[in-house]
């Protein structure tokens, strides 16, 4: 059973990714996050095919599932998602971020997770245009634009990705789509996302921000760099 509410649509969130974490203590690392005040945590799902790297499974997150009471996004960088959509909502995620490019058929991908009861979302990656998106925005509640390539943390950003933001921040007002739940449709951005590219993201329109390397980096610690990021973003937003 889920535990977490979904976060507001449109608000600033700031979602670490759990990949620079210590991975002999996930649990723990998560309860941490939510101390910090993080709006929910994204587990970075990695199949070592569709990215040449391999992280963690439903397994994983379902024992963590106890520890943190926000919302847990499943970023699955996987070649086949289809097949385990149930196991990350059985394991309890409430959000699913779907790869356009990871399926054949994304609309009836997207679908079968609304079916399952979670929030769907739709990745791109740096090359991928926002047209692979532009008949799937009244199935999804968010839009994740990669501003690296996907695969590990502590990439460089991808400033280029700014103007993409914001023709997607575009395509979505101009459809009139109220996304899956009839909320809005939030833009997440994720990949090398610190204190100075957040407010190029936010200002572009990206309003769920994702850090993983920069949020860990802080000396002050996590909740200092959660409101930090929170700051900022809220500083520079602009829908
Ligand atoms: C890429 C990963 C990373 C991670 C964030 O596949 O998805 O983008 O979440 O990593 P940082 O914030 O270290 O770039």
């Amino acid at each position: 059973m889920n535990t977490s509410s979904p976060t507001a649509p449109g608000s600033i969130q700031i979602v670490p990714s759990v990949l620079p974490a210590d991975f002999a203590r996930l649990g723990d690392e998560c309860a941490v996050l939510e101390e910090a005040g993080v709006d929910r945590i994204q587990w970075d799902v990695m199949d070592g095919v569709f990215v040449p790297n391999l992280t963690f499974g439903p397994d994983v997150i379902a024992a963590c599932r106890p520890h943190a009471g926000v919302m847990f996004e499943a970023h699955l960088m996987v070649a086949d998602p289809d097949p385990m959509l149930g196991a990350y909502v059985d394991a309890g995620c409430e959000m699913l971020i779907v790869h356009a490019e990871s399926v054949t058929h994304l609309h009836r991908t997207l679908s079968r997770v609304a079916e399952l009861g979670a929030q769907p979302a739709v990745a791109i990656n740096p090359s991928t245009p926002i047209d692979a998106v532009a008949h799937v925005l009244d199935l999804v509640d968010m839009v994740l634009v990669m501003t690296v390539n996907p695969g590990f943390g502590g990439q460089a950003y991808i400033a280029t990705m700014e103007p993409k933001i914001a023709a997607l921040r575009q395509l979505i007002s101009g459809s009139g789509a109220a996304g899956a739940s009839g909320a809005g449709i939030d833009i997440e951005v994720d990949g090398g996302i610190s204190a100075e590219t957040i407010g190029g993201a936010a200002a572009a329109g990206a309003n769920v921000l994702v850090s993983g390397s920069a949020l860990y980096r802080y000396d002050e610690g996590l909740a200092h760099g959660v409101a930090d990021l929170r700051c900022r973003a809220e500083a520079a937003f602009r829908a």
